[in-house]
């Protein structure tokens, strides 16, 4: 897809049909993750990918965001191995670029998507024993929006560039 046309397209998807994802697809995707930037290189980012039944189930105990998804991305920062210095770590930032270049890499592709931040991180930690050292920031439901997905209600409310950006 062209690159204007997937940043155009990528919106937020609220329910998902059964269609699996493909393999070769979540790949490509993964890829484009390991691809990112990160500060000085130190890619300090695990992620896990639940496809698994079992999975779904612990990850349906952590939130509601999955609107149907048979794949669900869980993207963590690691505070050990990110750069950091005096109040500042990379590992958020660093776990949202690589985030980010997954969601557009999964709009190219035609794979819907969304970026959810409301989970329980305790419970999230529990069932997939997340060790204290990663934090888990993005869980990402990938798939194909069903027939039925409603809108994404904020998509087409956007600030005024001049709102946004101011020349110096
Ligand atoms: C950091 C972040 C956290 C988000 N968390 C949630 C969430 O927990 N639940 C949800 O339904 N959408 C969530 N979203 C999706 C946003 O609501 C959505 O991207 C925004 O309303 C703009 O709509 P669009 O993505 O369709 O353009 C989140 C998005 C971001 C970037």
């Amino acid at each position: 897809m062209e690159f204007e046309k997937v940043i155009r397209e990528r919106k937020a998807t609220r329910l998902f049909s059964s269609k699996p994802v493909e393999d070769e697809k979540i790949e490509k995707i993964l890829e484009a993750g390991r691809l990112a930037p990160t500060a000085k290189n130190l890619q300090p980012v695990k992620i896990y990918v639940v496809r698994s039944e079992e999975g779904i189930k612990k990850l349906d105990k952590a939130t509601h965001g999955r609107f149907g998804a048979g794949t669900v991305l869980i993207i963590c920062g690691d505070k050990e191995k990110a750069y950091s210095r005096e109040n500042y770590s990379s590992y958020e930032m660093d776990a949202s670029i690589v985030s980010t270049h997954m969601i557009l890499e999964a709009t190219n592709l035609g794979v819907d998507n969304i970026w959810i931040g409301l989970f329980h991180e305790d419970i999230l930690r529990e069932e997939f024993n997340i060790p204290d050292n990663l934090i888990p920031l993005v869980v990402m439901p990938l798939g194909y929006k069903s027939k039925l997905c409603p809108p994404s209600p904020f998509h087409n409310i956007r600030k005024k560039i001049s709102e946004l950006v101011e020349y110096k």
